[in-house]
C-alpha cells in the first residue's frame, strides 16, 4: 500500500494500476472510495475480499459525465431531471441497468438495477476519466465499519489489501450520497445523505417518499441494520453521560463530563457536525472507552442523515 498525494502524475499512475485490474482508493466529495475497473469483474471481485463485503451488496458506479451514465442505465426524464439538477454531486441514483453495458455482473449484484454518480470532487473525475472506465468504488472501509473522511482511514482500515491511496486530505461533506430510486412519479429515498429530501423534491416538484427504515429485509441492501459500527457500544440521545464515556457532544450546552469529549460543532452547525461525525466516532473509539455517549441532535435537513448513520452505529450487531 503506498498513500500519496494526489497530483496529475500520481493519477496516471492511478489509472494505470485501474486499467490493471488492481484497487485504488480515491477522494470523492463525501466519503474516500474504494475504486476498480467497473468493467473488469475480478478487479471488482477484489473489492468485495478487500473490505469482507457480502457479495448481495452491490456497488456505486462512478462515472464523469451524464453522457457516459447513460451508456450504463435507463433514464427517466426525472431521473435525468436529478442527474441535471444536482451533478457533479452526492447523489446516487438506481435505475435500470442497460442489457448490453459491459459493467461486470457483480456490481450489481446480479440485480436488473445499477446505482450510478457523478462524484463533484476533482480528483474523483480527473480520476475516472484518466482511467476512461467507469469505477466501481464503495466506501473504503472494512464492512460494517465507520466510513473514511481521511486517507489514513483507509490505511487504518484496508492496510496491504489497497494498491494506492490518493491522499486529497478531509472529505468536504463527510457522509455518504444521498441515495434514491423511483416509484412511477415518485423518488423513493434509500439513503439519506447530504443532499436533503426537501432539495429532491423542490427541484423536482416530485413527491419524496421515506420508504426506508434499517431493516433486516432491506430495498437496498445498505439498509442493514448494522453498520458505521465502532468498536464501542453506541448510546443516543444521552443527556447525562457516564463518567468514562466518551461523549460525542453537538451544540454550545455541554453537560460537564469527566472522560474523553469531542464537540460535533459547538455553535450547533449540522453541516459541520456531518463533516466531523465518522473522524469523531473513529477518533473516541481510540480512546478505548467502552462507550461512545452521542448526545441528541437535531433531525433537520442533514440531521436525518446523521441520525440515520448514528441509529445504525449503535443498532445491535449480528
Ligand atoms: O458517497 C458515496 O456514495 C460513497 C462514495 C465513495 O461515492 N460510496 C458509498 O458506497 O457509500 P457504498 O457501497 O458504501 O454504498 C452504496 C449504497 C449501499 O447502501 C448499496 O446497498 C446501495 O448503495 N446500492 C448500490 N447499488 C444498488 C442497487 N442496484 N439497488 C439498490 N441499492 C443499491
Ligand atoms: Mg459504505
Amino acid at each position: 500500500m503506498a498513500v500519496v498525494p494526489a497530483n496529475k502524475t500520481s493519477i496516471e499512475n492511478a489509472a494505470a494500476l485501474l486499467r490493471a485490474g488492481e484497487l485504488v482508493a480515491f477522494p470523492t466529495e463525501t466519503v474516500y472510495g474504494l475504486g476498480a475497473d467497473a468493467t473488469n469483474g475480478e478487479a471488482v471481485a477484489r473489492i468485495f475480499a478487500a473490505k469482507g463485503r457480502p457479495r448481495f451488496n452491490p456497488l456505486i458506479v462512478h462515472v464523469a459525465s451524464i453522457a457516459e451514465a447513460q451508456n450504463l442505465a435507463e433514464f427517466s426524464p426525472l431521473a435525468l431531471l436529478l442527474a441535471e439538477k444536482f451533478w457533479p454531486g452526492p447523489l446516487t441514483i438506481v435505475l435500470k441497468r442497460r442489457p448490453n453495458c459491459n459493467l461486470s455482473e457483480l456490481v450489481t449484484a446480479g440485480l436488473e438495477t445499477v446505482a450510478v454518480r457523478m462524484p463533484a470532487h476533482p480528483i474523483a473525475t480527473a480520476l475516472i476519466a484518466t482511467t476512461g472506465r467507469p469505477l466501481a468504488a464503495p466506501s473504503a472501509n472494512r464492512s460494517g465499519h465507520v466510513s473514511p473522511t481521511r486517507a489514513s482511514h483507509v490505511a487504518d482500515d484496508l492496510r496491504d489489501k489497497v494498491t494506492m491511496i490518493l491522499d486529497a486530505g478531509e472529505t468536504q461533506h463527510g457522509l455518504e450520497s444521498t441515495v434514491v430510486t423511483f416509484d412511477r412519479d415518485q423518488i423513493l429515498l434509500l439513503r439519506p445523505g447530504s443532499i436533503t429530501a426537501d432539495e429532491l423534491s423542490d427541484a423536482t416538484g416530485a413527491a419524496v417518499e421515506r420508504t426506508l427504515k434499517a431493516s433486516t429485509t432491506p430495498i437496498s441492501p445498505g439498509q442493514l441494520a448494522s453498520h458505521y459500527a465502532p468498536t464501542a457500544r453506541v448510546r443516543l440521545d444521552v443527556t447525562h453521560p457516564v463518567p468514562g464515556d466518551a461523549l460525542l457532544a453537538f451544540g454550545p450546552h455541554v453537560p460537564d463530563h469527566t472522560g474523553p469529549m469531542l464537540n460535533l460543532s459547538e455553535t450547533g452547525d449540522l453541516i459541520e457536525a456531518a463533516a466531523r461525525l465518522f473522524w469523531a466516532l473513529r477518533t473516541l473509539d481510540l480512546s478505548g472507552a467502552a462507550t461512545i455517549a452521542v448526545m441528541p441532535i437535531p433531525h433537520d435537513g442533514i440531521g436525518e442523515a446523521i441520525n440515520d448513520r448514528l441509529n445504525r452505529a449503535a443498532a445491535p450487531r449480528p
